[in-house]
């Protein structure tokens, strides 16, 4: 498909110079994906034993090859440098928000949740055209609060209604995978889905500790599959003729990122939250998207990955569990164009995820693993997490406070934060716990 357009798309362009008709549409043209080879990756390695030896990139050397010494000199170049190389050459630009923030508050009920919380719900218009792309937030706010509370905001899998039974919530009218066996039939999920992923969202918790919840479905921001990048915020931001990102522009997992900063933007204006205490989280692939969002927007005080894996906190040096190349093969949309160069030399990528880690200093930052997620590599995580302390340390903030791998359920909390638990690729209320813990410990609260 990328193959046929880009012949198209030169032939036009060639035809185009030739009778002189246009530097804009040549510009556009070339703005088209480039061509990636869809090559079958080879099949994963779990076996520690047959791992070779890497050399990460060092953080804190800037491109002109000077050492960086002090917090200052990484705040003020080098960790621009970083990201930018994050932006250009895996995530994708993305485009800044919209100048006015129009939403709508549709739902704003006291007592619920057997009066333990308010909830409220509020449509996020990505657009001044209301039936464009749009998001429907989900709010939780302790019953009890006399004052602005803390947040954790993340993206969910399944709709709003699936993270409770509560009857009250919206359901979602986004385009959904098909699984009949949750409820999600012609693309769409229906009342059976209430609750269905009740078990990752501990929310009696996360109330009961002083903290709201917020959450949005990540397909209101980009419908999780590969279509070319027509459905979703994407289009919103095209130049005039563009059909598709630019090798270097933002791909969903970007667009999903930049949908959490509209929800902050969002809770900035909602008196119930104290938007300077929000902490991102996600699981997975949403995980993946919880870092990008925290090393996009700083506004995020706390950035917390769950189980995220290649392409999130793993290092993708490591040939262990999912690679740069299979996760490019099996999930095109994710990254930007950019990133799929480097399926066949991973080790010619100018950062590695510690360095993702290090975009969060001097916040905490928290990536948790869990024992049997080996596709993740949680020894590949909790090496990002390792090898992010040099940059910490210029500000003086502690680390993980160990060189080796904890035990299972010993989480390490300094600046940087992890777990590994035992159990599968999962969100689980000990998860929660530790998060928890973890957002008390920073925001003074114990
Ligand atoms: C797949 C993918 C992972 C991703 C996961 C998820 O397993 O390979 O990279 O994290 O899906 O999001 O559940």
């Amino acid at each position: 498909m990328r193959n046929t357009l880009k012949s198209r798309a030169l032939a036009l362009s060639v035809a185009l110079f030739v009778i002189g008709a246009g530097a804009p549409l040549m510009r556009m043209l070339a703005a088209e994906t480039p061509a990636v080879p869809r090559k079958k990756p080879p099949p994963e390695n779990r076996d520690e034993s047959k791992v070779p030896p890497i050399v990460l990139p060092d953080p804190l050397v800037l491109k002109s090859g000077q050492r960086v010494t002090d917090a200052d000199t990484w705040s003020r170049k080098r960790r621009g440098e970083i990201l930018e190389s994050f932006r250009t050459q895996m995530f994708g630009r993305r485009p800044p928000g919209p100048a006015k923030l129009t939403y709508k508050v549709f739902d704003e009920t006291r007592g619920a949740l057997g009066g333990k919380a308010t909830r409220k719900q509020v449509t996020v218009y990505f657009s001044a055209d209301e039936q464009g792309p749009r998001m429907d937030l989900l709010l939780y706010v302790p019953a009890n609060a006399s004052q602005a509370v803390p947040a954790f905001l993340g993206l969910n899998f399944g709709g709003n209604q699936a993270i409770n039974a509560d009857p009250g919530i919206k359901i979602s009218e986004s385009w959904q995978r098909n699984r009949p066996e949750l409820g999600y039939v012609r693309n769409r999920a229906t009342e059976a889905t209430r609750g269905n992923a009740s078990r990752r969202w501990d929310v009696d918790t996360i109330l009961a500790r002083g903290y709201a919840l917020v959450t949005a479905y990540y397909g209101d921001i980009d419908p999780d599959y590969h279509d070319g990048f027509r459905n979703g915020v994407h289009p919103l931001f095209y130049r005039a003729g563009q059909t598709q990102p630019a090798p270097d522009e933002w791909g969903t997992i970007a667009a999903w990122a930049w949908g959490l900063s509209r929800a902050l933007d969002y809770l900035e204006r909602d008196p119930a939250i104290d938007a300077k205490r929000v902490a991102v989280l996600g699981h997975s692939r949403l995980g993946k998207t919880a870092l990008w969002a925290g090393a996009e927007d700083e506004r995020f005080a706390i950035v917390i990955s769950n189980n995220s894996g290649c392409g999130g906190a793993k290092i993708s040096r490591r040939v262990f569990g999912e690679s740069v190349h299979a996760i490019n093969y099996d999930f095109p949309h994710w990254f930007c164009a950019n990133f799929a160069q480097y399926n066949e030399r991973v080790n010619d990528l100018p950062f590695d995820q510690h360095m993702l880690i290090a975009l969060m200093a001097p916040r905490p930052v928290y990536v948790a693993s869990a024992e049997k997620d080996l596709h993740a590599d949680p020894r590949g995580e909790f090496l990002a997490a390792l090898h992010a302390e040099p940059v910490y340390r210029l500000f003086g903030a502690p680390g993980l406070g160990v060189q080796e791998m904890p035990p299972l359920n010993e989480p390490k909390m300094g600046r940087i934060g992890y777990h590994i638990r035992t159990g599968v690729h999962d969100v689980t209320p000990y998860d929660w716990k530790c998060y928890l813990d973890f957002a008390d410990l920073h925001f003074g609260r114990r």
